[in-house]
């Protein structure tokens, strides 16, 4: 689902502005394969929520002054680096579709794909070197460590039923808000914001990224690979246990059995997501994002009210709506 327009309003003209640099960005290699890599997945758009709130936020603390090349370059080393950690991830998840077209591992290999991942990651630490400014190099460095952090613990964590909801939400920190905290608090610093106000665009970031991903986690379970443009219903099958299934473990012990033996015999799978679905896992999971979407808006209130602050509340309800 693509974000409601009015929404991304305030920066539309930015995201177009960072469309094209991303383009030219990426596309501005040697390798010709790599161009074609770049082309395919920055072409095929993806919802750019992650450069959204980076210009948003950059707008919300500028203010009357015009945002500066950096914030966009911000915003454009954000969605590198996303786009990077997606390259990786469908490898680790043998995920044929990505936005809609196949996958960079699918169409030239894994080895390829593995050292164009890499590729978008140095290129990215590149273009954040070139920023000159040291907590914000940082900040990003260590969204690359939590990326890698929060795959490896999430692959190690494969099929464990004794995993703790409180495990499940340290993982997804590292894997999905990290890098929505780290770029917010960065777009921060280069409007030169207090270090309480920092600390509240972290917390935004984090919050929204928490409430964000278990959406996502729940869509794997509600919705369509047509709708998702990658394949749903998978997280189960691959032993991801995420907190639809946690939550339906706590009331439903027999569905442990199903985990365990990794759905070896027939209809084990579709058994285990029917229990799942009958069970009240989708709806506290749901309750789990909203706490986290509500606790994200509470860190606006220190921003003077903007047309893009206001857009940065809504975005909580944006991450709730993708449900609907
Ligand atoms: C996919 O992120 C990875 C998750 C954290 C769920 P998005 O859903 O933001 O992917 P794109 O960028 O829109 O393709
Ligand atoms: C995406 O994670 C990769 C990162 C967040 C680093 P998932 O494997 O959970 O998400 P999809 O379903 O591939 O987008
Ligand atoms: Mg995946
Ligand atoms: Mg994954």
């Amino acid at each position: 689902m693509t974000p409601a327009t009015s929404l991304f309003a305030p920066v539309e003209a930015d995201l177009l502005i960072l469309a094209d640099n991303l383009k030219q960005l990426v596309g501005n290699n040697d390798h010709p394969i790599l161009c074609a890599a770049a082309e395919h997945l920055f072409g095929a758009g993806g919802k750019r929520i992650r450069p959204a709130i980076v210009l948003l936020i950059s707008r919300a603390t500028m203010l009357e002054k015009d945002i500066t090349p950096r914030h966009r370059r911000l915003a454009e080393i954000t969605e590198m680096i996303h786009t990077a950690s997606l390259i990786h991830d469908d490898v680790v998840d043998e995920s044929d579709m990505r936005r809609g077209v196949p996958t960079i591992h699918s169409l030239f290999g894994n080895r390829f794909a593995v050292l164009a991942g890499d590729f978008f990651f140095a290129q990215s630490s590149w273009y954040l070197a070139n920023l000159d400014n040291l907590a914000v190099v940082k900040l990003l460095s260590e969204v690359i460590m939590d990326l890698a952090t929060g795959e490896i613990q999430q692959g190690l964590n494969l099929s464990d039923t004794s995993m703790s909801i409180d495990t499940y939400l340290k993982k997804t920190y590292y894997k999905s808000a990290s890098i929505i905290a780290n770029s917010s608090k960065a777009a921060g610093l280069l409007s030169e914001v207090s270090e309480e106000t920092a600390e509240h665009l972290y917390g935004y970031g984090r919050h929204i990224g928490l409430a964000f991903q278990i959406v996502d986690d729940i869509l794997d379970f509600t919705s369509s690979t047509d709708t998702l443009g990658k394949p749903a219903g998978s997280d189960l099958k691959s032993g991801n246990l995420t907190a639809p299934v946690l939550f339906a473990l706590e009331e439903i012990p027999s569905l442990e059995v199903l985990i365990e033996r990794e759905f070896v015999q027939t209809e084990d799978l579709e058994r285990a997501i029917k229990l799942i679905k009958d069970s009240k896992g989708i709806q506290r999971s749901r309750e789990l994002a909203a706490h986290h979407a509500h606790k994200a808006v509470e860190h606006l209130v220190d921003l003077p009210p903007s047309e893009s602050r206001q857009a940065l509340i809504e975005m909580a309800d944006y991450v709730l709506s993708r449900l609907y």
